[in-house]
């Protein structure tokens, strides 16, 4: 099992709720956090991206750039940032990704996210797709990517980019058992999973219990077969580790209590745009509570909220279900991450040791 963290570059925490959290979404504090966690265990950050404001954070640092600065400050951590087709060129972003990897002797990577926030489009002047044409697009940008990084000359003419004999040098770093710098894909609609399947190297998943990320990994692995690919599988999932399960509850029941209703509010609204627009009903949000909305990526739903032992128990239990790669948010970042590497991470470990002597 491998882990991410979630970088919180955008100010307001994980959590859409006036609950204390001591994270900061600024610089120092983001870099020594990243020092924290690849010392703790993590061998990827996540940096989400965010133009306008939404879910309360008001204020956001940029993901590719705070992205670089981080593979910067750090020595093993890969750094995924987000970006998105439509607001970035695919030629002008595997140029620029080339170069973050060799900056960080090829710890560069990308998370490919096709928009659910309709003003950061609109507020950019930008076309605002139909939902699946998004996705649509998101393939397309993909192959680019792809395409750039291990061809020369490469050609593509596609309805949404076109490319003639383009040749980019230096190539990205070659990293023995890396064809290129990897793909993450977030997004769970019918169209998002197919997508993800036909192009994506990981498929992120949002928050989800068992069965439904069980459903998940049923459909993307279908579509990556059909494609004649593999695909693996990161699971979103907010993590409360207590000494007790009475005492992480309590957290949880805090966070809701103190939800920040407005920010909550203005953010159902906005993801109607999401998997709830398309005409199956299917995807990220199209069934989410209002406590599952608190955290903005449905973080408490995957349970990763009680004891170390309990915690460690069903992380195993959904590896067993397909997931490769725990994508994990916290309230207060630098001490739970660390927390995280000493007291859940070896009982992880040492249950994954047992599985596989008694495999
Ligand atoms: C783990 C993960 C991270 C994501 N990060 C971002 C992000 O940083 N910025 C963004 O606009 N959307 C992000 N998304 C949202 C997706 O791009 C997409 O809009 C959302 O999953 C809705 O998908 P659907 O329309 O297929 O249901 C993320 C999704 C997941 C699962």
């Amino acid at each position: 099992m491998k882990f991410a963290y979630w970088v919180p570059n955008v100010s307001g925490g994980l959590v859409v709720s006036t609950i204390e959290q001591r994270t900061h979404w600024g610089y120092e504090y983001n870099r020594d956090l990243a020092r924290i966690a690849e010392n703790s265990g993590f061998e990827y950050a996540l940096t989400q991206v965010r133009y306008a404001a939404s879910y309360g954070a008001s204020e956001q640092h940029e993901s590719t750039a705070f992205s670089l600065s981080l593979l910067l400050a750090t020595e093993r951590l890969k750094v995924i940032a987000a970006v998105h087709p439509g607001l970035w060129h695919p030629g002008v972003l595997a140029k620029w990704i080339i170069t973050a990897d060799h900056l960080s002797g090829g710890r560069a990577a990308v998370n490919v996210v096709s928009g659910w926030l309709k003003q950061e489009f609109v507020g950019f002047g930008e076309p605002w797709l139909e939902h699946d044409e998004r996705y649509r697009r998101t393939g397309e940008f993909i192959q680019a990517l792809r395409g750039l990084w291990t061809e020369q000359g490469f050609d593509l003419r596609g309805d949404f980019y076109r490319f003639h004999d383009a040749t980019l040098r230096p190539a990205p770093v070659d990293v023995p058992g890396r064809a290129h710098p990897e793909i993450f894909f977030g997004g769970n609609s019918t169209v998002a999973r197919a997508t993800a399947g036909a192009h994506a190297d990981w498929y992120f998943s949002n928050g989800k219990d068992l069965d439904g990320f069980g459903e998940q990994y049923h459909d993307v692995t279908d579509a990556a077969k059909t494609a004649g690919r593999a695909i693996r599988f990161g699971l979103n999932g907010f993590m409360i580790a207590r000494d007790s399960q009475a005492e992480a509850r309590e957290t949880l029941r805090e966070i809701v209590a103190k939800a920040d209703r407005p920010a909550v509010d203005g953010f159902r609204d906005a993801v109607r745009q999401a998997g709830a627009s398309t005409s199956d009903k299917k995807g990220m949000w199209a069934d989410s509570t209002y406590e599952d909305l608190v955290q903005y990526n449905d973080g408490f739903r995957t349970g990763l909220i009680g004891t170390p032992e309990e915690i460690a128990e069903r992380i195993i239990a959904f590896k067993r279900r397909g997931v490769n790669l725990f994508l994990l948010g916290y309230l207060h970042f630098q001490e739970e991450v660390q927390q995280f590497g000493a007291t859940v991470l070896p009982l992880v470990r040492e249950l994954e040791a047992e599985e596989a002597r008694t495999a």
